[in-house]
């Protein structure tokens, strides 16, 4: 079986990695049956600072890409129809059996699009995520990648009932858990071993952690600086480190508001093991990141949602997500309540999330395998 790997942004790294480490271990292992798997990985390139790629090579021990597309940024017709035309000439060339495309943003969209044009199957990572806001650019990038994939890998029953709903065929649908705890299962230990919480002067159980990237929540100045003066409100009980996206980061300053106050630690974006040890660290966490939400959700530790609507609904259910809205009109209060109970032990991942256990790329492979058998 020849499959082509589709990688574009920070979020997808933590998802495409395992699964090449589930495939190696499949290629190499004694005893293991069916065909050996080759695969190729391209990077679309649509991210590509050092701190939002090349980074997470690194902290991931990923192999590097066979090819890299070069999109950069753009606007999002732009992005993807150029992603899609640099992902065809490989895939004429490659003709792989398969595509795996993870996630929901533009070049996941535009590698789908590619390879169901010529007639090749796509495997979706990450399907049937749904939170009814068409405004967001994600949910129509996965509610398109989700219609034309052949097998849809979900985190979680909510996944398999939207997309029945849809009228997706059972057949397609495959639970297989959340692949970013097993990225985070991966790098947890060597994570526990970074010294960022040194650099940024800051202890354990000592401080919030936030993100903020959703252009919805970033792109214009009045909504920023509201949800920064609710955050600032917060840091006077307790600092918040803010590591800041880069879309983030150029609006700040374009707005200016790059001086936030002295108890908001702002840096630039952080590598995966820096990252990770500030939210096993964090007393809460602040975000609008799906795969922040998730970490926080696996490692047990509370996690407040700038938005409106659930993207994880089981995180909701079981794993300590709280909506304090795009306003950050709850955040205050929620964020008070979680500083009177008394402080969880970050010793070990305490997900109790059915399949968000570390083994979703064992389990994407051996359904490949045995489609293929
Ligand atoms: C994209 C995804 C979003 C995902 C996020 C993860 C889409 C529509 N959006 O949003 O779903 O949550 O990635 O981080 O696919 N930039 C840099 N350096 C980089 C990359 C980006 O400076 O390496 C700046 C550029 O000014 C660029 C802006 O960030 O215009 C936005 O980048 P883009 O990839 O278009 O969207 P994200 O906001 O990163
Ligand atoms: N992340 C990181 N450094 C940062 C911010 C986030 O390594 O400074 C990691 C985070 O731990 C998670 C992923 O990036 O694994 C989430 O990516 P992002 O928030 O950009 O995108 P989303 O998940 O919202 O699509």
């Amino acid at each position: 079986m020849r499959i082509t790997l589709v990688a574009a942004t920070r979020p997808n790294f933590m998802k495409i990695a395992p699964l090449i480490r589930a495939i190696d271990k499949h290629n190499t292992g004694t005893g293991s049956s069916g065909a050996k798997i080759e695969y190729m990985l391209v990077h679309s390139g649509q991210h590509y600072d050092y701190q939002m790629s090349q980074v997470f090579f690194e902290d991931l021990e990923l192999v590097k890409p066979d090819i890299h597309l070069g999109v950069g940024s753009g606007t999002h017709a732009w992005q993807t129809g150029s992603a899609m035309m640099e992902f065809e000439k490989v895939l004429l060339k490659a003709r792989p059996d398969l595509v795996v495309v993870v996630g929901d943003v533009n070049s996941a969209l535009a590698g789908a699009l590619a390879a169901v044009k010529l007639h090749i199957p796509v495997a979706h990572v990450e399907a049937g995520v749904r939170t009814g806001d068409m405004g967001m650019a994600e949910e129509v990038n996965r509610l398109l990648t989700d219609h034309i994939s052949h097998y849809l890998f979900t985190t979680s029953k909510y996944d398999d009932a939207d997309l029945k709903k849809e009228g997706i065929p059972a057949g397609r649908i495959h639970r297989v858990g959340n692949i970013m705890a097993d990225s985070l299962v991966m790098v947890r230990e060597s994570a526990g071993r970074s010294d960022v919480l040194n650099r940024l002067g800051v202890k354990d159980g000592g401080y919030a952690l936030l993100t903020l990237h959703r252009p919805a929540n970033v792109d214009e100045r009045e909504k920023l600086k509201m949800i920064l003066s609710r955050i600032e409100e917060v840091s006077r009980s307790i600092p918040v480190v803010f590591p800041a996206h880069p879309r983030t980061l150029k609006n700040l300053l374009k707005f200016g508001l790059d001086k936030p106050a002295s108890t908001i630690i702002l840096t630039t974006p952080l590598g995966y093991r820096d990252m990770l040890r500030l939210e096993m660290g964090a007393r809460f966490v602040i975000t609008d990141s799906g795969g922040v939400q998730v970490e926080a959700a696996v490692l047990g530790v509370p996690c407040l949602t700038v938005m409106d609507y659930p993207v994880w609904r089981i995180t909701h259910e079981t794993g300590g997500n709280k909506l304090v809205g795009s306003d950050c009109a709850g955040l205050e209060k929620a964020a008070a309540r979680i500083l009177k109970s008394p402080p969880q032990s970050q010793s070990k991942p305490k997900s109790s999330i059915p399949l968000w256990d570390g083994h979703t790329a064992d389990r994407i492979v051996s359904v490949l395998l045995k489609a293929a058998s």
